[in-house]
């Protein structure tokens, strides 16, 4: 979709303004250990001790497991339920890597995000 710009970022490169400047917050994490990974944990914690308002911005939540699949369950919720976003419901989970049918699911959120932005703006 034209006219929504987006900015690919490794976590321990984003910075509690980034965050702040965008109008989506999507957040890619495979599981590991039944986890996300420290440098998300401390992305997140960066922009809790800075009061980072995210209220009411867009997020959403993916990411390739295995078996358990925790790591997008546990982001989601905390861009819900501590930063007080609007998430898409689901996270999107795609067992180890995406088939053809996963990558379609993976452009459908991303164009439903964009949609999203387009509309509120
Ligand atoms: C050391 C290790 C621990 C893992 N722990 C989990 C786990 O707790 N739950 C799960 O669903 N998948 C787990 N997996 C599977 C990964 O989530 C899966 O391989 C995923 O596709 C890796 O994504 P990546 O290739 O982008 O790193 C684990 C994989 C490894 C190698």
């Amino acid at each position: 979709m034209s006219g929504v710009d987006v900015q690919l970022s490794i976590d321990f490169e984003v910075t509690p303004a980034d965050l702040a400047g965008a109008d989506a917050i999507v957040v890619g994490m495979p599981t590991y250990h039944h986890d996300m990974t420290q440098s998300t944990k401390k992305m997140f914690e960066d922009a809790a001790v800075q009061g980072v308002a995210l209220n009411g911005k867009i997020g959403a939540a993916f990411g390739s497991y295995g078996w358990s699949g925790e790591a997008p369950r546990l982001i989601l919720e905390i861009l819900a339920n501590k930063f007080e976003m609007d998430v898409v419901k689901q996270p999107l989970l795609i067992k180890y890597a995406p088939d053809d049918a996963g990558l379609a699911k993976c452009r459908a959120l991303g164009r439903q995000i964009a949609e999203r932005i387009a509309t509120a703006s």
